[in-house]
């Protein structure tokens, strides 16, 4: 069953998606060479907690921490540990889900740390491309494939790969409600969009190959050929016009052209 947001449910849905949204803006200046991803999650966790919310992956099915950090090749799900400590040309993202008045905001960002080598920057900055042209697609009768096929087609025409064992879902009451939005398809396939929907789009964008290893802590995926790897994430609200961003932040623009 795919929940139909009403008017109420989508005002308190815009604050908890702000407050995780602010959350990544704050966590930004501690980002740099010497600083722990133990330390980061720290800042996180206090900064959710001060501003009356929870952060969700906190025991969410036994994950340890209150934010994802994946660092490099990680994929996703990076457990935050004083022993991943950021050196100059990491590449690092901060994964972010707050629970306030009782709904969830899920939202992640790729983080350069110091000078990151050209080849690196570009897949950071084609991955954002990727999820902001499948945020385009967003509007009354689109299609969830339309996302997939979009972001498939412009990480492929650089040379990249998208994973496809980890997706987009929908989100609300639940961490991860239906439906799920996977970052590859096709046009016209799968779930129509209506008003009302609420649903993350977070594509993982690899350098290398698309395969990927579950590592032994049960959480932290990586890429099988230990190459780097992007994503971004938004969640996102169907409406009557289009689409609406709930996790934008100032830094981003509210129109996006490729
Ligand atoms: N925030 C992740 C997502 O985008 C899920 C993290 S689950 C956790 O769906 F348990 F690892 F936190
Ligand atoms: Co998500
Ligand atoms: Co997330």
């Amino acid at each position: 069953m795919i929940s139909i947001k009403s008017s109420r449910e989508i005002g308190l849905m815009r604050e908890t998606a702000k407050l995780a949204s602010s959350t990544l803006v704050h966590i930004e200046s501690f980002i740099k060479p010497g600083v722990s991803t133990e330390e980061l999650n720290q800042i996180c966790h206090d900064y959710i907690l001060e501003h009356g919310a929870y952060p969700s992956p906190l025991n969410y099915n036994g994950f340890p921490k209150s934010v994802c950090t994946s660092l490099n090749e990680v994929i996703c799900h990076g457990i935050p540990s004083k022993k991943d400590v950021l050196k100059d040309g990491d590449i690092l993202n901060i994964d972010v889900t707050t629970y306030l008045n009782k709904f969830h905001g899920d939202t992640n960002k790729t983080f350069l740390v110091g000078n990151v080598p050209d080849e690196i920057k570009k897949l950071v900055d084609v991955t954002y491309q990727c999820m902001r042209a499948g945020i385009n697609t967003v509007r009354p009768g689109s299609h969830i494939g339309d996302i997939g096929a979009i972001i498939q087609e412009i990480a492929h025409d650089h040379g990249y790969s998208v994973v496809e064992e980890y997706c987009g879902h929908g989100i609300g009451r639940e961490f991860h409600e239906e439906p799920q939005v996977v970052h590859v398809g096709k046009k016209g396939t799968g779930v129509e969009c209506k008003p009302g929907m609420t649903f993350t789009i977070e594509p993982m964008i690899n350098l290398g190959a698309r395969h990927c290893k579950l590592l032994n802590d049960g959480w932290t995926v990586i890429t099988k050929d230990k190459k780097p790897s992007a994503q971004f994430e938004h969640t996102i609200l169907v409406t009557e016009e289009g689409h609406e961003i709930l996790t934008l932040r100032p830094e981003e623009s509210v129109e996006f052209k490729l």
